[in-house]
């Protein structure tokens, strides 16, 4: 027995043995022994959602349930944002990411199949409750609302994109973010899949394997953007100041001077880490845009007037803003693997950034980099690194994607091994996706432990607190997407059919005791 099937035997394969140097400063002593570990959830392969005793799950919503007379919850949700509205109840914003054809009316690429298909994505607003300890979804609320991807929004700058003030239609929406005055963020990631992509020069760069684009010839310019919505409205528009690229997530904090700064990471193989400093302390329309030199421990400003070589090689700025990814290679960007969810901690405010994985450079695991900016500043134009965390094999996890800290800064996350790797190769004995948490004080302090795991094919994404901490609102996304048809699918989850992404409420004692800081 080696020591990774060890410690499974020992249901301890959680352990984390990789944490950065100032590890003892956050955590104080580790436990001298490993067997005053707290058991970890072993890995599973079950077509189901598995829970640790003491965590409690209930499904709120199913892709194509009603939430008004006319419309319903889409396909594949996403990051998850909750905008409190009174105790117990609030409006949560929903990202609905991309669709699995054969879902929907089929893999044929008619006109009918993807006028169906534009309506699954986008974003969901819902109106939700705690009732008798139970949040459900208020049905036919006046709140409740879709997005989609034939819904108008305009661009927020002064200049058009690609010829238009408004783009129609949001779609890949990933991760997101909160802004102070209360609105979502949601960021388009992967838009090429619908329209594929081109660069400076009109050249095509990659092809839409969707094939929207073959009923609906749209400028892929117009996608790839952060959007902004008001909760209470769903009155949006594209953030054209925060780049262009297959954004992850926008995070959004406050520099020393009370201006705004937001974080967002461009998830593909060596792209990029930005931040934007906006000019103002309430809004995210006008600004600077900023990618990471980790080598020098800069941010390098993407503003022309700056940087004498995007002026001799760009138009203007809004040609900067659309090709964000080639004007950040030109001055030095430094190229990561995968940056994904961005949180900041809230006992320090060090930056965390998910480094999924990099399987051209064979980093099958991914890590969690840590950024500390200068004066601890979000203002701050220096900042140092390292790495916080490692995935891997022993550690018990991979592939690390979405992550929230909570108030004792405890942190939360979720993995995303793709569907057709998951417990193969680099990947085995670690089984299906799962939701872990790493412990930061106590006994059981700089331990990772595996708290949840998800059906076949599925990840967990978009974890988000209930303001009281009482409740973690959880996304299943894409179970059973390896199906190769409709009579051989992988899952059935989670009422034994169609396998069906749903919005799930994690809960019970052991959260609670997590949160508090009493594990
Ligand atoms: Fe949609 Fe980068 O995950
Ligand atoms: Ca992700
Ligand atoms: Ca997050
Ligand atoms: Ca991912």
């Amino acid at each position: 027995m080696n020591r990774r099937n060890f410690l499974h035997f020992l249901g301890i394969s959680g352990v984390s043995f990789s944490v950065s140097s100032d590890f003892f400063a956050y955590a104080g002593k580790l436990p001298k022994s490993e067997l005053a570990v707290l058991p970890s959830l072993p890995p599973s392969l079950a077509d189901k959602l598995i829970t640790l005793e003491g965590l409690h799950s209930n499904i709120l919503i199913k892709w194509g349930e009603k939430i008004s007379t006319d419309q319903s919850f889409g396909f594949n949700n996403d990051f998850l944002a909750f905008h409190q509205l009174g105790t117990n109840h609030g409006l949560l914003w929903v990202n609905h990411e991309y669709v699995n054809p054969l879902f929907i009316k089929g893999t044929e690429r008619t006109k009918a199949n993807i006028d169906a298909e534009m309506k699954e994505v986008g974003g969901s607003i819902l109106e939700v409750k705690k009732i008798k300890n139970n949040w459900e979804v208020v049905k036919n609320s006046k709140y409740n609302r879709r997005l989609d991807a034939n819904t108008k929004i305009p661009f927020a700058w002064d200049e058009t994109i690609a010829g238009q003030k408004e783009a129609i239609g949001t779609m890949a929406g990933c991760a997101g973010g909160k802004t102070p005055w209360g609105t979502f963020l949601s960021c388009e990631e992967n838009y090429d899949m619908f329209w594929g992509d081109r660069d400076r020069n009109g050249k095509e760069r990659t092809k839409a394997w969707i094939q929207w684009n073959s009923v609906y010839p749209r400028p892929p310019e117009h996608y790839g953007w952060v959007i902004e919505i008001e909760p209470k409205t769903g009155k949006s528009k594209k953030l054209v100041s925060l780049g262009r690229c297959a954004h992850e997530c926008a995070a959004v904090t406050k520099a020393k001077n009370g201006k705004i700064v937001a974080y967002t990471g461009d998830d593909a193989n060596f792209e990029h880490l930005y931040k934007f400093i906006s000019d103002s302390d309430s809004s995210l329309e006008k600004g600077k845009l900023y990618v990471a030199n980790l080598e020098k421990g800069e941010w390098l400003s993407l503003d022309i007037n700056d940087q004498p070589i995007l002026k001799k090689s760009f138009k203007n700025q809004t040609e900067i803003q659309i090709f964000t990814r080639e004007a950040a290679k030109m001055i030095g960007a430094t190229p990561l693997d995968r940056p994904e969810d961005i949180e900041f901690d809230p006992l320090t405010g060090h930056v965390f950034i998910a480094l999924t994985n990099n399987k051209i450079k064979k980093n099958f695991h991914g890590s969690i980099l840590k950024i500390s900016e200068n004066d601890n500043d979000p203002g701050s134009l220096k900042f140092s690194h390292e790495t916080f965390l490692t995935g891997g094999q022993e550690q018990g996890f991979a592939c690390p994607d979405n992550m929230i800290f909570d108030p004792k800064g405890n942190l939360w996350f979720t993995t995303d091994i793709s569907g057709d790797a998951i417990n193969n190769g680099p990947y085995e004995g670690l089984g299906n996706n799962g939701l872990y948490v790493f412990i930061r004080s106590g006994t059981n302090a700089g331990k990772v432990i595996r708290l949840a795991t998800a059906p076949v094919d599925a990840e967990f994404t978009g974890p988000c607190f209930s303001p009281d901490f009482k409740t973690l609102f959880l996304s299943v996304q894409h179970p059973g997407e390896q199906s190769e048809s409709l009579e051989s699918l992988t899952s059935t989850w989670p009422d034994g059919n169609i396998p069906k992404s749903s919005i799930v409420t994690l809960y019970g004692p052991l959260l609670d005791k997590i949160v508090s800081g009493a594990i």
